[in-house]
């Protein structure tokens, strides 16, 4: 009875190079000590170049040891700064299971032709233990220069790891992870039963073709080998399609997470768009994808969608809230960026400073102060107090502008503001005017010839929000007629569609003003921003179901999931639904800890924790799917 049970334990045989650390650690010694040489980029090319023929079994380990350590020409000081640097080289996905090494400490062992000194301090991070690290050791001059290694390790010789591993004498079922040929060796000896080759780092095709199982990341391999782990599913199961070169910060954080990252660079149209969506669990997009119903009809596996920029009427919201699909935007990434380049725009103006610079470059210069004037004490009217307006009229206040306001809306007034009760109340105050209104359709020429009569005369006048909301005709005459003294603008009722059209408009020409192509919003950082707040939205409702800031679904934002299992139901939003659910979960006995739901008009949410012990039969699961009006049933546990 005992032996049997000793022979069903599991040992784990974790390698350690672009296995557990996510780089070679003789990669990173050699970066540490040829600092500042300048032979530094060859050398590190050779190093890696001995490595990578190591790996693929093209030479043995003895010689490609024994090569590297003669360039790498390092000290026993630099090892310290190697182990932090490997410590924050950890692979994401062993840093997330921590869950795992802490319940398998006994059995998780490291085999590894590195450097115990190096490895024992980075495993501990994970609850390793150091008496379970099978590794070489340095071999140090007097001068404390790295010399060799202990001849006498098996590990430093050929098949180090299969005679380490024979040595050990594991009783029990031996799995082993790496991404090397030497990782796979002690199988190919037969001392273990499966080799996993790990892909998350680096991907070795010799290495592949000799695994058991691919593994893109370690929560694929507790997936299979049902361990403790930190995602229920793999994320490593789901695709991740972004599309129109989104920002990298957003793969990176994607990838962190541990998706299978597909990245595309233009846009795609609608057929190809259907043929790809097959498999894509969440999507990223940004103005020109279009996301209709035809293609939603081939996204068998979408949870969600992201638009990397503001707008979304490039995708079809009720066709995604019918299909459950959670649809989210970056609302205000770019609203700095904005406001940034209004109050420039508000002192180039103020101090004529296009016209002059101009000037200048003719070779006129004119140095009167006539028609310049500070800001300092100015009124700023902004018209539409939302996002943006709000953030300028902080700022504008600080350069000591008195703000007024006004919007169709009851907003809390910011700082000093006053609120102004009518549009022409505004005008007629303002000294400088800064349109931030939205572009719904009904805003469509709401500055007109009529809203300019009522202006101040010489006023100076902005308009960073959609190019629809002012009739140009209108604004030219008031230039014309000195009604306004300068103005900037960012865009336009037809804006050109490639960088290659004639910008044409007329507003072309006329003096002190300052034409800009659509770009309030466009700066790395605002980019930066989005790659950022999209996939964090996005992976919060993976991962919790918080769907705050989701434009089509109701907003819920939920406690962390703690001890409990999680169930999302979403249906259409018809009476009965919270009772046919709680109904079904007293049936199958199950106890609720806590329950939220949110209905908007066409869909409701119900999140419910239920209590973790809790084994879910299949006909739960089904008989929730089953309630009548169910659109969509997710689980976490
Ligand atoms: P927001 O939605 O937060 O604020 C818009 C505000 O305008 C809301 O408070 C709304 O109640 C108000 N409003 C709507 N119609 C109005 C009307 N007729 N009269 C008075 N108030 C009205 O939007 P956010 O983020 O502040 O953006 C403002 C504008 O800036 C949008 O049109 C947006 O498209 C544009 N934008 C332009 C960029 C560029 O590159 N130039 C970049 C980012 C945004």
């Amino acid at each position: 009875m005992e032996t049997s049970l000793i022979q069903k334990k599991k040992f784990f045989i974790i390698d350690f190079d672009s296995t557990l650390a996510k780089v070679e650690s003789l990669d990173l010694l050699c970066e540490i000590s040829l600092e500042g040489r300048p032979d530094k980029d060859e050398c590190l090319r050779q190093v890696q170049e001995i490595t990578n023929l190591g790996m693929e079994g093209k030479i043995n380990f003895s010689e490609s040891l024994t090569k590297r350590l003669s360039i790498l020409k390092a000290n026993k000081r630099h090892v310290p700064e190697l182990v932090e640097r490997l410590k924050n080289n950890i692979s994401d996905s062993f840093n997330r299971n921590k869950i795992f090494f802490e319940a398998h400490s006994e059995q998780v062992y490291i085999l590894s032709s590195g450097f115990k000194e190096v490895i024992v301090p980075v495993v501990a991070e994970l609850g390793i233990k150091a008496e379970n690290v099978l590794a070489n050791s340095f071999e140090y001059d007097e001068e404390g220069n790295i010399i060799g290694c202990d001849k006498e390790n098996p590990l430093a010789g050929d098949k180090g790891k299969v005679a380490t591993l024979k040595k050990l004498n594991l009783k029990g079922e031996v799995l082993i992870i790496g991404d090397g040929y030497t990782d796979y060796e002690p199988k190919g000896a037969g001392l273990s039963s499966k080799f996993y080759a790990f892909t998350e780092n680096v991907r070795r095709q010799s290495v592949i073709e000799l695994a058991d199982h691919i593994i893109p990341t370690l929560d694929e391999f507790l997936f299979l080998e049902n361990l403790p782990r930190a995602q229920s599913y793999p994320k490593s199961r789901m695709t991740v399609l972004l599309l129109e070169n989104i920002h990298p910060e957003a793969i990176r954080l994607f990838k962190e997470e541990g998706y299978n990252v597909e990245f595309v660079k233009g846009a795609l149209d609608e057929d190809e768009l259907c043929e790809r969506i097959k498999d894509v669990s969440i999507l990223g997009i940004r103005s020109k994808t279009m996301v209709t119903a035809k293609v939603l009809e081939h996204a068998n596996k979408l949870i969600s969608v992201g638009a990397f920029c503001i707008g979304t009427n490039q995708i079809d919201l009720k066709a995604c809230t019918t299909k459950g699909i959670a649809v989210f935007n970056a609302p205000y990434s770019n609203t700095r960026s904005v406001v940034e380049l209004t109050i420039g725009s508000i002192i180039m103006l103020s101090r004529n400073i296009i016209q002059k610079s101009n000037w200048m470059h003719e070779g006129k210069w004119d140095k009167s102060a006539t028609g310049s004037v500070e800001v300092r004490g100015k009124k700023l009217g902004l018209i539409g107090y939302g996002n943006i307006g709000t953030q300028l009229s902080v700022l504008a206040e600080a350069m000591g502008m008195e703000v007024y306001y006004y919007d169709v809306v009851e907003k809390l007034q910011l700082g000093n503001a006053k609120k102004c009760k009518s549009l022409i109340e505004l005008l007629s105050i303002a000294d400088f005017l800064s349109l931030h209104v939205d572009g719904r359709a009904s805003n469509k020429d709401m500055i007109g010839e009529a809203e300019f009569h009522a202006m101040k005369d010489g006023v100076i006048f902005l308009n960073m929000s959609r190019g629809h909301v002012v009739n140009i005709p209108a604004l030219v005459k008031a230039i014309k007629s000195g009604k306004v003294r300068g103005c900037a603008i960012d865009v336009f009722p037809y804006e050109p569609k490639t960088n290659n059209e004639e910008f044409i408009n007329e507003l072309r020409g006329l003096e002190n003003v300052i034409l800009t192509p659509h770009i309030g919003g466009s700066t790395e950082e605002a980019q930066f921003n989005i790659g950022q707040f999209v996939p964090n939205r996005m992976t919060e409702y993976v991962n919790s179901g918080t769907s705050y800031g989701s434009v089509n679904f109701p907003q819920i934002q939920l406690p962390e999931l703690k001890e409990a299992h999680r169930l999302m139901h979403v249906h259409n939003n018809v009476p009965g639904i919270l009772a046919n659910i709680n109904q079904i979960l007293a049936k199958h006995n199950i106890n609720i800890l806590g329950q939220y739901l949110k209905t908007n008009e066409a869909i409701g949410y119900v999140i419910t924790d239920i209590e973790n012990d809790v084994r879910h039969s299949e006909e739960l699961v089904k008989d929730l799917k089953n309630i009548p009006g169910t659109i969509r049933h997710r689980m976490l546990y």
